[in-house]
């Protein structure tokens, strides 16, 4: 009965990285092939945390960049900034009123970023997930690319969904909406990069905010640095193995091979075909120049589109306005139901 549609969002946040790119914007693209696609950049999640106001036009106009050097295409599909669509805030409310603070307590994003200094967390990292379930209802859209780590909030999302076509189903049905008003969103998480580890801690997931530099590829890396990064990434003394089996317990050869089957389009064990036995040495100069030859050019042209400040605002301003006119539409019939 839903329309297929896809919505996702990355946050302005700086330091952009091969772990973005990889286990999701990789996936906005092929995604435009058969979809309606809304892709967003996710302000009013940013400042969750605190951000330098000074800094937060120019990550926004960095991360829209980065969309379309990797192939996103504004005028099929819809990029805009989060702020500039006030129905998402609005629906976020309404979504606060029907999630669950034991829902929210679960969430393991939270406690990740809260850190042990809960108490002096921001109510609005707490309730970021409800934000999030209304980004992609607003929409009501269907489809979800995203990371591994987001797999809990889409599951939240669902809840909420389905929690709002419950308690409201006797309207929804009476004002013609059918047996449900919102879909339930499905992730799309899969492939050898779903989740991209640290290069320093093949624990910990690849992140813009390791203190560590080293610890992740940034989009706008040059050659020479990303060159420094693999060659210094974390790796143990046995070779590589032939069978993915042998990746098992081994994390950081498993995420180099991961990234190296992600961005030449391969499985692992045809990566391990070519590399099982040898050494890490050769590998990585051959994951150098592979990372080199794909995202070079990404980081090029993103710099270059970051620099076009008038093209940058002009497609988000045109984003925008045609998000508006789905969310408009969406919530008004939301506030029907709710009997506003
Ligand atoms: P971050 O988690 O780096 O702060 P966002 O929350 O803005 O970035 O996430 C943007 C997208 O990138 C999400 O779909 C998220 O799941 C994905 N993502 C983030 N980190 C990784 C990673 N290490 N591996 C795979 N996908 C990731
Ligand atoms: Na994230």
């Amino acid at each position: 009965k839903f329309k297929e549609r896809v919505f996702s969002g990355v946050q302005p946040t700086g330091n952009l990285h091969l772990g973005n790119y990889l286990g999701a914007i990789v996936k906005f693209v092929e995604l435009q092939k058969t979809h309606d696609c809304i892709y967003c950049v996710v302000d009013l999640h940013a400042i969750t945390v605190p951000q330098k106001p000074e800094e937060l036009k120019s990550s926004i106009r960095e991360v829209t960049a980065a969309f379309i050097a990797s192939g996103v295409d504004p005028k099929q599909h819809i990029v805009f900034n989060q702020s500039q669509v006030c129905e998402h805030a609005e629906l976020a409310w309404i979504f606060n009123c029907v999630a669950r603070i034991g829902w929210l307590n679960r969430m393991t994003q939270f406690k990740e970023k809260a850190g042990k200094d809960r108490e002096n967390a921001s109510v609005g990292l707490y309730a970021y997930p409800c934000l999030m379930a209304a980004d992609i209802l607003v929409y009501r859209a269907t489809h979800v690319p995203v990371g591994e780590d987001q797999k809990q909030h889409l599951e939240l999302a669902r809840d909420i969904a389905q929690k709002f076509n419950l308690d409201f189903g006797e309207r929804i049905a009476a004002l013609g909406h059918g047996d449900a008003f919102f879909p339930l969103p499905e992730p799309l998480i899969q492939g050898p990069a779903a989740r991209v580890m640290s290069l320093r801690d093949g624990a910990k997931k690849m992140s813009k905010s390791d203190p560590s530099d080293y610890s992740r590829i940034n989009l706008a890396d040059d050659a020479d640095i990303i060159a420094q990064k693999v060659r210094k990434a974390k790796t143990d003394p046995e070779p590589l193995p032939s069978e993915v089996e042998g990746l098992a317990k081994r994390p950081e050869a498993e995420n180099l091979v991961g990234i190296f089957s992600a961005l030449n389009g391969q499985t692992k064990l045809d990566v391990l075909r070519q590399f099982g036995g040898g050494n890490f040495s050769a590998f990585k100069s051959a994951l150098v120049d592979l990372a080199v030859a794909k995202l070079g050019p990404i980081g090029a042209e993103m710099k270059r589109l970051k620099d076009d400040t008038d093209y940058i605002d002009k497609v988000l301003l045109d984003g925008a306005s045609r998000a508006k006119v789905i969310a408009r539409e969406n919530l008004a019939a939301v506030k029907d139901i709710l009997g506003f």
